[in-house]
Order: C-alpha cells, then structure tokens, then sequence
C-alpha cells in the first residue's frame, strides 16, 4: 500500500502564529447582538461577564489577531500541531475515488477540539486577574477541557453540567474533579435560575441553555470570576481556527486542496474552527469549495428560523442572530450531546443564509451515525467522540455519493474528539451487550 501522504504532519515552528477572523471577509456585516425590548440592558452588561482581550475579539475586525506567545507555548504543550490524515483504509473499504483526509484533533490530551478556546480564554483570563472561571457543558467535553485550561494556568473552574449527561459520564465527572474543578448536574440548586427549574422537578434533565444561564449567573454574582463559553461567539470561533489554518498548511504539503468541507455542528465551535478559513477561501480567493454541516434532528438548529433570539434559556444574553429552534424549546437527549442546542453560531448562520453552508441533520436513534463511526473504527484505528461521528458519517455517505456517480472528489472532515469516555453510549446504540 502506498504510504505517500497518509500522514501530513507539521513542524512545532509551523504552528501558526495568527488566528483568522472571517469578520472583514463577509459579504455582508454581521449583525451585532441586541437588547430585548423590555428589562435590563445585556449588551452593556457583556463587559462585566466576558473576559476583556475576548470581548475584544468578539467585535475586532482586523483580518489577523496575534496568539500570544505564552499561549503558543501552551498549545505546544496540548499537542498541537495535530496531523491530517489521509483516511486511505476507509476509502479502500468504500471503494470511493473520493480522496478523504481527517484532522485528528481526536489527540487533545481532555478528548476535543474545545482546548483551542479553553486555554485562550484561560490564558486571557489570568491576564485580567480573575481568580475562577465558571461555565456550561454538554457532552462534558467542554468541561473538562475548561478544567484542564484553569489547572494549566493555576484558576480554580465551576461546571454547570447537563443533568442528562452527567448521570451517565461518571468518568468523565471524575475526569473534571481530578483537574480540581468543582461541577454541579444543571439545573441545581446554586443558582437562582436553576433553583428555580431544580425545585420542580430534582430529574430535570437541563439543557445547554439551562446551564449557559446558571453559569453566567454565577460570574455575575463573583467579580473575581470570568464567565467562559465553549461555542457560538464570535472570540470561541477565532480561537478554534488553529484548527483550519493548520490544515490548509496540510493541504499545501499534501499538493492537494478540498471540494468538500464537512464537520458536525451544535453551537459551531467545531465547524467554525475548521472550515472558517477554507470559507475565507471561497469568499477572498474564488475557491469553489463546498461546506456540509453535520447535525442531529434532535438538534437541528440550521434548519431552524434566522431570526434574533437568546442564547440561553434564562433571557441573560443579549439576542444573537442566529438560526434558532427557539431558546426554551425541549430538545430530545441523544449520545452525541455535543450536538443538542438550540442555536447556531452568528457567524455560520449568516454564511448559512447567504447560500455557502449546506446542512443534514441525521436521525436522533444516532444508528446510522453510529454504524459509520464503527466503520471508522475499523478501517482507521481511532475511536471517536460521538459528535464527532456525525463528520464521520457525513463524510462517508459522500463519498459513497462519489462513488456512485464516478466522481474524484477531495473530502476533508474534522475528527472533533475520541470517545474514550463514550463507550456507554456506543453500547448502548449498537446494542453491543
Ligand atoms: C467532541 C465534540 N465535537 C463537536 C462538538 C460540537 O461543537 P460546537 O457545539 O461548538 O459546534 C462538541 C461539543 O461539545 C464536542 O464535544
């Protein structure tokens, strides 16, 4: 078997030393967040609950933002940069002529591509002199990986965890513990929001948004806590473009260059990060490529209306535009939690009504998701997270599509995660006890 291109890797001194803001680059300016009609103003109390340099960001329109040095040195120490592969098992099973390449961000020492975010926001934090950082998780990924960047840069961490998650991650729980962080299943009873939900029902199985609400409640309570989000900002998305500007230095290496983008999508950390500079691409430098978000119909955000909503479920943030399902809508648990939100990113969604992102959004029985992540599995060696089948299905049906119509398509997927800590769910899906 030719070994050529199987693995695209990068030097330590190619890591890249900018982040890449898509901001000056759209075709129309994205509407910025807003008041509701009635209560008090959330713009202006953005600055008290998001970390100052991040705030920054979140309006910047320089094309380029500098990473620091230090936090270089501590994405270094994470591992980056992370090799693409060349997904040359999987395309031997499929008998595709579709040339497939995955980034492994699968290598993160917490399990996802959420320390990209984690240790900037980290980073600037201790910067600004805060003592504690406090925020939400899902699927926990962004949990642990928060935990991982507070314990790094010497924070202490508060997890508001999805009670619906939290039950069944006991050792992801413990994970987050042995970073030092302090986590509640969400809705609890520290915060007055979450009381309130917790009184009624002790089961409530929470939502993103139910914890978003707890966790800005609780920095809004401590000036010395700083208020983190894992997705949906405009900072989160710059941060997690590491991702895609070393892959395009890969595709350089590689003599090669995508048709296809495909990443799984919840509030769009994941796909921004990745395929933000390959849209920048498209819309600067006439490339054709094509953009596919993975999503789940029990979270089909993109599919949802464009339209100015809030970003969690207790009215604290400002109004976003954004495709939303609607902020106090009832989402369906599924595996793949990751996934289970209600909106999506400012950012993508306006690229989405644009016309450049397509979306699917796969059945919520996650069989079919599943089924390819095992196919995955088997073919390249790597378990992944189970968002992160999502990318791997959507990536295979495509291919399949090539393969039926006889076509050579370059298809590069993100690999998000490793599902070391979802094994409970993988079983419970395929049915494998
Ligand atoms: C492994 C993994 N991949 C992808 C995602 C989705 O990221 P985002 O919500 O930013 O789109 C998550 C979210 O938790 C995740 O844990």
């Amino acid at each position: 078997m030719p070994t050529e291109n199987r693995q695209i890797r990068l030097e330590v001194d190619e890591l890249p030393k900018q982040w890449y803001n898509i901001i000056p680059d759209l075709p129309e300016p994205l509407p910025p967040p807003q008041d509701p009609e009635t209560g008090p103003s959330r713009v202006e109390q953005l600055p008290n609950l998001l970390i100052r340099t991040c705030l920054g960001q979140e309006m910047s329109t320089d094309r380029w933002i500098d990473i620091p040095d230090g936090l270089r040195e501590l994405y270094l120490q994470a591992g980056r940069p992370r090799p693409l592969f060349r997904a040359r098992g999987l395309e031997k099973a499929l008998g595709t002529p579709a040339r497939m390449y995955y980034k492994s961000e699968f290598y993160s020492p917490t399990g996802s591509h959420k320390v990209n975010t984690a240790l900037a926001q980290a980073y600037y934090a201790r910067e600004d002199g805060y003592e504690r950082l406090a925020t939400e998780t899902g699927a926990g990924q962004w949990g642990t990986a928060l935990s991982y960047a507070a314990s790094l840069v010497g924070l202490k961490c508060t997890v508001y965890w999805v009670r619906a998650v939290y039950r069944w991650k006991a050792s992801r729980l413990n994970f987050m513990k042995m970073f030092g962080a302090e986590v509640h299943a969400s809705p609890s009873d520290k915060t007055d929001c979450g009381r309130e939900l917790y009184d009624k029902d002790q089961n409530h199985p929470g939502s993103l948004g139910i914890a978003i609400s707890e966790g800005l409640e609780d920095a809004q309570r401590d000036p010395k806590a700083a208020y983190c989000l894992g997705s949906v900002l405009n900072h989160v998305l710059l941060h997690q473009t590491v991702i895609g500007l070393e892959t395009q230095k890969q595709f350089e290496k590689a003599d090669d260059y995508p048709d296809l983008v495909i990443s799984c999508l919840g509030g769009g950390s994941n796909f921004g990060g990745f395929a933000l500079p390959f849209v920048g691409d498209v819309l600067t430098k006439g490339k054709k490529t094509k953009f596919i978000a993975a999503q789940s119909d029990a979270a089909p955000n993109l599919q949802g209306e464009y339209r100015y909503d809030h970003a969690d479920h207790a009215e604290i943030t400002p109004l976003l535009k954004m495709y939303t399902l609607g902020h106090q809508t009832s989402l369906v648990p599924i595996k793949g939690d990751g996934l289970r939100y209600h909106g999506c990113s400012p950012i993508i969604s306006l690229l989405r009504h644009l016309g450049y992102i397509d979306t699917i959004a796969y059945p919520s029985d996650e069989k079919h998701v599943f089924q390819r992540a095992l196919m995955f599995l088997r073919t390249e060696g790597f378990l992944p997270a189970p968002e992160s089948a999502y990318s791997i299905a959507c990536a295979i049906d495509e291919a399949l599509k090539c393969k039926e119509e006889g076509v050579e398509k370059v298809i590069a997927f993100n690999v998000s995660g490793h599902g070391f800590m979802d094994m409970e769910g993988y079983t419970e899906v395929l049915g494998l006890e």
